[in-house]
């Protein structure tokens, strides 16, 4: 199905991008990752290179957030390829409590995750409905579904994908061109490693309670998902039941979500107690 197909990935050069451009190459399209750093993506394309397919593997730096750079470089691909699909992986995520976050990490987390995903499509969706077909990927969350203590600036702004992503669906479809939204758990990847050292531990608390996948896993899940042109995939057992209770019984959630942050915090209060105790 991917012989002769291009896909662009944003974020490829890293987690689930990457373990996505590795997967594709191995069954035979041509891959084009884009992220910002150069280093980064050389190493990527030296593994997706070492993979053996029939495809070709090109890379490209630019900034998701910038609508002038990934117009250029779409551009530029569509002189020499069709982009088939697109993948819009490229996200970031800084976890903490509201009452510790400063402003600035709103405006950030909007402009990298909704309106990085905003740019990409708008930039090549004149040549998809041109062609009366192709794919978009959208890369969401579980967070996207459910508001999670931590993630206020995180959820916020993947919320705002999921309703994009499934506006632009209802639009595009018409038009011959597929739109999927993509909600993994937590993945296994540099960018969880990365949030793990920040995250508040009641926020871990809540998600260790939804597992954690791999990253290959996730990205298996994903080209599944394209084959069979699915409008919405949450990969893994946990990942579907959580979605499944957050749409059919959100008290409950709740509930669950709020008996964990009191656990961490009664935990918490004790220790404080023992130590005052110790002290004195
Ligand atoms: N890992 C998880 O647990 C998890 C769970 C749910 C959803 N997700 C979502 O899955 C997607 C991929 O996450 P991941 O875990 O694979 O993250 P990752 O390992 O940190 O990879 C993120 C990729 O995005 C690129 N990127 C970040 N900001 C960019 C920008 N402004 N412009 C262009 N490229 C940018 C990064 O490269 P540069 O920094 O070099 O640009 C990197 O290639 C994200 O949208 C994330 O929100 C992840």
């Amino acid at each position: 199905m991917f012989t002769n197909k291009t896909v662009l990935i944003t974020g490829g050069s890293s987690g689930i991008g990457l373990a996505l451009a590795c997967q594709l190459r191995q069954r035979n399209a041509s891959v084009i990752v884009l992220s910002r750093s150069g280093s980064k993506l050389k190493a990527a394309c030296l593994k997706i290179d070492a993979i053996p397919g029939s495809g070709s593997v090109m890379s490209y730096r630019a900034d998701v957030r910038s609508f002038l750079q990934i117009r250029q470089v779409v551009r530029t691909i569509e002189k020499t390829h069709q982009l088939d699909c697109i993948i819009n992986s490229a996200g970031m995520v800084q976890p903490a409590r509201f009452k510790d976050q400063n402003l600035s990490a709103f405006k950030r987390a909007m402009n990298a995750n909704f309106q990085g995903t905003v740019n990409v499509c708008k930039a090549v969706a004149p040549f998809m409905l041109n062609r009366k077909g192709g794919m978009i990927v959208n890369i969401g969350s579980l967070a996207g579904f459910i508001g999670v203590y931590g993630y206020t600036a995180y959820s916020a702004s993947k919320f705002a994908v999921h309703g994009f992503t499934q506006a632009l669906r209802a639009e595009m479809k018409p038009h011959g061109v597929h739109v999927m939204l993509v909600a993994p758990p937590d993945t296994d990847t540099p960018m969880l490693h990365r949030e793990r050292t920040l995250m508040p531990p009641e926020t871990a608390a809540i998600n260790d309670s939804a597992g954690m996948l791999s990253a290959e896993h996730v990205a298996l899940q994903i080209i599944h998902g394209i084959k069979k042109k699915r409008k919405l995939v949450v990969p893994g057992f946990e990942g579907k039941f959580a979605y499944l209770a957050s749409r059919f019984i959100p008290g409950i959630v709740d509930l669950v979500m709020d008996g964990k942050i009191a656990s961490v915090r009664g935990k918490r209060k004790n220790q404080h107690k023992n130590a005052a105790n110790h002290t004195a």
